[in-house]
């Protein structure tokens, strides 16, 4: 760790002790060494560059996006997989009856009930259980026997004896499992993980068929559920949105993670030719374009920042269009602009840094919050440095911060809006435009994210960008989990491509 970082602060006493930070001072006094409001502005200049992206250059990331998506489509193994789902056309709205859902995708597990009421209406009961980070990079069938038990629970608890549960006692319901990472799908209830991302690691589970893993592990339990769909979180949320609202055509979540669903046309997914699908037909792709320039990194505009996250993740040169864009990434790739201002000696001389230099301590919910501080003293960005980091900020350095922030969260909406743009151009939505659902923390929670996006998509676009608006997307995860099932069941009892 370089010493300059704790500054002044950890000058040696003669004793040889180390001093500590002083807390009880407040931005107002004047004895710590701070930054000159001149000195920000330079800094920030130098970042502005590093972090903005021209039109001209988003119209190239968009050309480049659009080849590698028509690119996955043809052929096996590629980085942007473009995975086909089996999931057929849209549906009718008229799907009806009890499913369960089973949502692994992130900091939660979610187990849920979903009744289908027809005319695109539906009820959810739900609960969430906690995933630990053991959990997480432990054992893979530890972790589907996890899944199993929390779904236990949550049918024991809805079935009371007497009948009057939402499950009754004896009923065999229809399981949708919503497994948000890239799977090799062969048929709907099937799907070779491909990798773990976001920061997953579970041994013992890449290059396995998950639903195979889970259905074991539910086996187990001797649950009375059926697993009839493996279901990506975009898919569901594609097949979600587009049942409340018809003119959804592409589905993508900006969270933890960041990807897009959409529907194409069997006669342009070259490498299922031989599956004796009606070239005439439709199906659902999971793009998993969070891997886009992975590896190559020859498209997007990556500054080192980037590339340190890049390289000290559990998967370095993987992910490379997420790990600019996701939530998991966006505070860290702040904080590592921070710390590097600390090491110059231009930040915090004189406090007590340990705080902030502990990788991923800086959320990305942080960005948000300080993007969004409506005072004029940004009273929100003092609580947020004092509070968490024990540190004293002065107005010109927290006026940096945000507008730090604004560069990193601006950055991630305009390269959404290039992946976009990739799928509008290649399915040629733009004259009649579309609808996109859109869900995640970020999309949700991130003010202005969504309009930033929608200006993206205009410098590209030029005005006509105006025709692709984004909505917040209805719950793909519990809803569309069990739209897909019951579409499935109905496919398979007619015998549409049932060996699919
Ligand atoms: C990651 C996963 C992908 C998921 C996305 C959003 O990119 O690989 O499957 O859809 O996160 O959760």
């Amino acid at each position: 760790m370089p010493a300059s970082r704790r500054g002044s602060g950890s000058q040696n006493l003669p004793t040889g002790q180390t001093t500590l930070a002083m807390h009880t001072r407040t931005q107002d006094e004047e004895d710590l060494p701070h930054a000159t409001k001149k000195t920000m502005v330079d800094h920030l200049r130098k970042y502005e560059s590093a972090f903005t992206l021209t039109p001209q250059r988003m119209r190239m990331i968009t050309e480049a996006f659009k080849d590698t998506l028509e690119h996955g489509l043809k052929e096996y193994g590629q980085i942007v997989p473009m995975i086909p789902t089996y999931v057929f056309g849209w549906p009718t709205g008229e799907e009806k009856g009890d499913f369960l859902a089973v949502d692994l995708g992130g900091t939660n597990l979610r187990v849920c009930l979903v009744t289908l009421q027809g005319e695109g209406k539906f009820e959810i009961t739900q609960t969430k259980y906690r995933l630990t980070e053991e959990q997480k990079h432990g054992d893979g069938e530890k972790l589907f026997d996890f899944c199993a038990e929390c779904l236990q629970t949550f049918i024991n608890t809805n079935t009371p004896e007497d009948g009057t549960g939402l499950i009754k006692p004896g009923q065999e319901l229809a399981l949708g499992f919503t497994f948000s990472y890239p799977c090799a799908q062969e048929r709907i209830d099937h799907g070779q993980l491909i990798r773990w991302t976001k920061g997953f690691g579970a041994h013992n589970t890449e290059g396995r068929d998950v639903a195979a893993m889970f259905r074991t592990s539910l086996e187990k339990l001797h649950l009375p559920v059926k697993l009839t769909a493996l279901i990506n979180d975009t898919t569901g949320t594609l097949i979600a949105s587009h049942y409340v609202n018809p003119r959804t055509k592409i589905a993508v979540i900006f969270g933890t993670g960041c990807n897009a669903a959409y529907m194409e046309n069997v006669s342009e997914i070259g490498k299922i030719d031989n599956l004796g699908i009606e070239k005439s037909a439709q199906m659902a792709i999971n793009c998993e374009w969070g891997a886009f320039d992975s590896f190559q990194h020859e498209h997007l505009p990556r500054t080192k920042y980037d590339q340190i996250v890049d390289e000290t993740s559990n998967k370095p040169g993987e992910q490379a269009f997420e790990k600019l864009i996701s939530g998991r990434y966006l505070g860290e790739i702040l904080r590592l602009v921070i710390c590097e201002l600390t090491d110059e000696g231009v930040l915090f001389l004189g406090q007590n840094t340990y705080k902030i230099e502990k990788a991923y301590s800086f959320d990305t919910a942080f960005l948000s919050l300080m993007e969004s501080d409506p005072t004029e003293e940004l009273l929100m960005i003092i609580g947020i440095f004092s509070h968490f980091f024990a540190l004293e900020t002065t107005l010109a350095e927290r006026q940096f911060f945000r507008a730090l922030a604004r560069l990193v969260g601006r950055r991630a909406a305009r390269l959404s809006a290039c992946g976009i743009a990739a799928i509008v151009g290649k399915m040629g939505y733009l004259e009649e435009g579309c609808a996109v659902g859109a869900d995640g923390s970020l999309y949700n929670k991130y003010p202005k994210f969504a309009d930033r996006v929608h200006e993206g998509l205009q410098d590209i676009f030029g005005d006509k960008g105006r025709n692709i608006v984004t909505h917040h997307a209805e719950d793909g995860s519990g809803v569309g989990s069990a739209i897909i099932a019951a579409m499935t069941k109905i496919r398979k009892e007619k015998g549409i491509y049932a060996h699919v």
